[in-house]
């Protein structure tokens, strides 16, 4: 059995202030890690703080990016050691607001992917496809082609660790989440995928998780597809209240 991973996704949202408030409200309220994992991914500066806060609790701390050097020139980029060091655990990679604004690519997805490895990171891997890609039914090729190029390269043992988040970018942020059936279809292709390359033994153990308009109102059903363990979850997240009730429905 997997266990859900439940990740609020902050985006660039929150000052300093409402950041602590949310963490003092939220970090005895999750439920054990036993039976999920929560996860809160928020901006680089309020990383350090909300490490020492949550230490002990079940809730855990998350980047949104990071680069794949460890250190050099780089003006503005923040390296894998600098999270590992504060105590990170998970990282997001590859969202489709990186790809699409900043021009990521598929190669720097990958190296990311590797580094975060390396140095003791989880990464949570984006990948889904636009609503012109979807129209044209080319959405699980699309997929297909971002997860075989992020995981290029990973031995079993780190392919059975990696958290894939499907998030359709006709889903995110517009209130528009894709039907449970939807979603499940290609979480199972991107199933199926990494059988094609691992096997279904690590295959079995990767988690899925869905991003896109999740909300209370729609997680039980999302969360209780066959190939969705779980959720990557932008709006409802910045709410206590609601990552509560997400977290819930992960269990
Ligand atoms: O990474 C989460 C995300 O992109 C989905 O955002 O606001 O639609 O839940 P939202």
């Amino acid at each position: 059995m997997r266990k859900q991973v439940i990740a609020g996704n902050w985006k660039m949202n929150k000052v300093h202030t409402e950041a602590e408030d949310f963490i003092q409200t939220t970090k005895n309220e999750v439920p054990s890690s036993d039976q999920v994992e929560s996860v809160v991914c928020a901006p680089f500066p309020f990383l350090q703080k909300l490490v020492e806060e949550t230490k002990g609790t079940s809730l855990k701390i998350g980047a949104q990016n990071m680069h794949f050097e460890e250190s050099g020139a780089f003006t503005g980029e923040v390296s894998p050691v600098m999270l590992k060091e504060l105590g990170v655990s998970y990282v997001v990679l590859g969202h489709s607001e990186r790809r699409e604004i900043f021009k990521e690519t598929d190669e720097e997805v990958n190296k990311k992917v590797h580094a975060a490895f390396k140095h003791g990171l989880t990464p949570i891997v984006c990948v889904g496809e636009s609503l012109e890609q979807r129209e044209a039914d080319k959405t699980m090729d699309h997929v297909e082609a971002q997860v075989k190029n992020a995981l290029e390269g990973l031995n079993d043992e780190q392919a059975a660790q990696v958290i894939i988040a499907y998030e359709p970018i006709w889903a995110i942020g517009t209130g528009r989440t894709a039907t449970s059936e939807q979603a499940n279809e290609v979480c199972t292709h991107i199933r199926r995928v990494i059988i094609d390359f691992y096997g279904s033994e690590v295959a079995e153990a990767v988690r899925i998780q869905y991003g896109g308009s999740v909300k209370p109102a729609n997680a039980d059903e999302l969360l209780s597809q066959s190939d969705i363990d779980g959720a990557l979850v932008g709006g409802a997240s910045l709410e206590a209240d609601s990552f509560l009730k997400l977290v819930e429905a992960g269990k």
